[in-house]
């Protein structure tokens, strides 16, 4: 098989031999090490009879910091630092470009992202690392494992349903703790500023509401398991040209009120045990190294006790990342030198990096542990074998079933009629399968992808991977017409077939992937043509989109109807024929506006150049749009979207009314009824978003809920709105701060529907660094 990791991380394994003994030596050295101090019993009181007298750590009745300073008090400086050098642990045999220097840790497991070694004497266990989002992933290998995939992170998103996104966490931590991983490097949540960005699939979207909810309530699924999750990339990596050096600029009031905001509703919900920091500089420092991200804003202002651990190849340098925040250098030998192995001894020896920064840094990783129950419900190898797929394919076909989007439909196209004689189904393979996004995140298929890689690249981030759920054969079991299938790659024929058969659906797909950006928003390899000569053949036209993430639709008009499906997972196909048929009624709304070009962008020409090499400094200005993103910027502009944030349609039609809305607490509480007027028994997406004055935009989105109404019924709804979103955010006094006035509070279907608006009052508050 080809490459799962690859050649494109071959520019960025610069690792030089000059430290490369200490690689070596953090093996060699952890058995031998002695305890230097005697084990300090803990208080009569709370001593349990089960917890062995030497280990008082292990007592569950102690709250993870006791535990974290119980256990830290045994241990010798080179073991609290063993615990913050990572290894990348698949085998340098797998790897197109041969890691220089780089020994494979034999305990690590196969294939899989990382390793860091545990300190056995103590009872301390290895951390077992694997990615990511959507499932348990494979490295390169020539045996991957072969696991269930969630949908798409953004499909996800379009759910608009935390607890999908929740049992869909759960689901992927449990087979991670199966297959013997404790650390999950899920929880990606890059606020979606650059349409073209390879990597939107694996993230939530562009508001930091949604996308904090959604990715917060993944991580808490995941961590149910005594499986860590991160949340990343930490900041602003909002794409994959240049990643390793693009410098974002962006304010702290507009960083603190878009992205990061997000990855603190998020924090808040799932409290990660991990952060991992980025590729790229933000404000001219590397993520990695980046004192305000790391120690002022994550670890001081909102109080995150975790780890930060790098990414895989973020790591520059030992004192001033140490300093900075990073606790974990992770995947060696990924950077240009094992900065926190030897290197990092020795700046603590000397006095560069202190003692108390040492201690911390391993307490933040012992805490993790003990606080997601590493030490209390330890993994036990590969227990594969007991993973129940039929159930867990059940958990990703609800989360991708309830993240498509309808984005348009004639009526009586869709759902499919039942007394449609002939079907054509042209495009995409998808009579044997469903696209999956690229690079590390990539799980394996169970059976393996149907389709031989076509256009991808070998390397990394391919190849470009199916699932074998095939639509078709979901449609064939749900109809009595004669569908037929065409791969499209004849235009003219597909034209004609079209002609003669009663519906056709046209597949479109865009792959994206891991380390490259889609050069624009059309679906690549002529796929507009194909859709423009299907549709002038044939009226009766509905396309189904696999992309991960906005593309423009230049055929729009010319179709019948459009269903966003992204990367649908692992039962992808049944999912869209059960949309497609009505078996269940579409309620995916769009987590990101679909731009009608790119010039309604902040960057229509996307910044840097791939042909940089490892030692420039591109910079790209977040500025521009500040914490104005997605459907913020296009209010603020004044443009008019393809389709904008938050919409989707249904099989049934709702009207939503009876809106009040007052301050409750220091946010606001806002209540509606939805009620459904048509025939069938549909979930709608209610959205408040609010307005206030002095704003980087005309609206924020402030609340949402989805609710499941039968036909003819109403639903009562109530939802709140955090203060933080009624507020601005101001960084000399680090407060968020509600000016008094009148707020328009706004009940929509989508950003640009609003069904109902009313004005409330609200007085001054100022809140502090947490929005309390
Ligand atoms: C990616 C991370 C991933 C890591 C380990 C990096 O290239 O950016 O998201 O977790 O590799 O595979």
């Amino acid at each position: 098989m080809t490459s799962l990791r690859p050649a494109a991380f071959g520019p960025r394994l610069l690792a030089t031999t000059a430290l490369f003994g200490a690689l070596i030596g953090a093996f060699a050295l952890a058995p031998a090490v002695q305890a230097q101090t005697t084990n300090a019993p803990p208080p009569a009181a709370t001593v349990r009879t089960d917890v062995p007298a030497d280990r008082p750590w292990m007592d569950t009745s102690l709250d993870a910091s006791t535990r974290a300073d119980l256990i830290l008090k045994e241990m010798t400086l080179a073991e609290k630092l063993q615990l913050t050098f990572g290894y990348f642990s698949t085998d340098q045999k797998w790897q197109v470009t041969p890691i220089k220097n780089y020994v494979f840790p034999k305990e690590g497991l196969p294939d899989s992202a990382g390793f860091v070694p545990g300190i056995p004497r103590l009872g301390i266990p290895n951390q077992w690392q694997t990615d990511a989002g959507v499932g348990v992933a494979t490295q390169r290998s020539p045996n991957p494992r072969q696991r269930t995939a969630l949908p798409s992170g953004i499909a996800t998103a379009a759910t608009w349903n935390p607890e999908v996104a929740e049992a869909g966490g759960a689901m992927i931590g449990n087979e991670a703790f199966l297959s013997g991983f404790n650390v999950q490097l899920a929880g990606g949540m890059n606020l979606l500023r650059e349409a073209r960005n390879g990597r939107n699939f694996e993230y939530g979207g562009e508001d930091p509401l949604l996308a904090g909810v959604i990715t917060g309530h993944e991580m808490k699924g995941i961590q149910s398991n005594h499986v860590i999750s991160t949340m990343k990339h930490y900041a602003f990596n909002g794409q994959e040209t240049n990643r390793n050096q693009m410098d974002h600029q962006i304010s702290d009031q507009a960083a603190r009120e878009s992205d990061l905001l997000a990855f603190e509703i998020a924090n808040e919900i799932g409290q990660p045990g991990s952060v991992m920091c980025a590729y790229n500089r933000v404000n001219g420092f590397y993520a990695c190294e980046n004192d305000w991200l790391l120690n002022q804003v994550l670890k001081t202002d909102w109080g995150f006790k975790g780890y930060v651990m790098s990414d895989w190849g973020a790591t520059h340098s030992t004192t001033q990342a140490a300093n900075a925040g990073l606790d974990q250098q992770s995947g060696w030998a990924f950077d240009r030198s094992p900065y926190f192995d030897g290197a990092l001894r020795e700046a603590v020896n000397n006095g560069y990096v202190s003692q108390d920064r040492a201690n911390d840094m391993a307490r933040r990783i012992l805490w993790a542990m003990f606080d997601v129950g590493l030490f209390d419900h330890p993994v036990n190898g590969d227990q594969a074998t007991t993973i129940d797929y039929a159930k867990n394919g059940k958990i990703s076909q609800t989360d991708a079933e309830e993240g498509m989007v309808l984005l348009k439909n004639t009526p009586g196209l869709l759902p499919l009629s039942k007394t449609a004689k002939s079907i054509l189904i042209v495009g995409a393979h998808a009579d044997v399968g469903v696209l999956s996004g690229g690079g590390s995140s990539q799980v394996y298929p169970i059976g393996g992808s149907p389709v031989p890689d076509e256009f991808a690249p070998n390397g990394f981030p391919g190849p470009k991977t199916w699932y074998p759920s095939s639509p078709m054969k979901g449609i064939q079991a749900r109809t009595q017409a004669t569908v037929t299938f065409l791969d499209g790659k004849n235009v003219k024929a597909a034209a004609a077939a079209a002609k003669k058969a009663d519906i056709v659906l046209v597949f479109g797909e865009q792959w994206t992937g891991e380390g490259i950006d889609a050069p624009d928003l059309h679906l690549p390899n002529n796929q507009d043509a194909l859709i423009e000569a299907v549709a002038k053949a044939n009226k009766k036209t509905v396309v189904v989109l696999q992309t991960g993430g906005p593309v423009v639709m230049p055929w729009l008009s010319k179709v019948g109807a459009v269903v966003e499906a992204w990367y649908p997972g692992t039962n992808g196909g049944e999912a869209i024929a059960r949309v497609l048929t009505g078996e269940v009624n579409p309620s995916g709304h769009l987590p990101a506006t679909f731009p009608a070009s790119l010039d309604q962008t902040p960057r229509p020409v996307l910044e840097g150049d791939p042909k940089l090499d490892a030692d420039s400094h591109p910079m790209s200005n977040y500025n521009i749009e500040g914490a104005a993103v997605g459907y913020k910027w296009f209010d603020k502009k004044g443009y008019k979207p393809l389709f904008p944030f938050g919409h989707g349609l249904s099989y049934t039609t709702f009207a939503l009314s009876d809106l009040t809305a007052a301050p409750e607490g220091k946010g606001l509480k806002a209540s509606f009824s939805v009620k459904n007027t048509g025939a069938v028994a549909g979930k709608e997406v209610a959205q408040v978003y609010v307005s206030g004055s002095g704003w980087e935009a005309p609206k924020r989105l402030g609340a949402f809920k989805k609710v499941e109404v039968a036909p003819g019924q109403s639903e009562s709804v109530s939802v709140t709105v955090d203060p933080r979103l009624l507020a601005t955010y101001d960084s000399a006094s680090k407060t968020w701060n509600i000016a008094a006035g009148d707020y328009k509070v706004m009940l929509a279907t989508s950003a640009a529907d609003i069904a109902q608006t009313i004005t409330v009052h609200i007085d001054a508050q100022t809140l502090n660094v947490k929005g309390q």
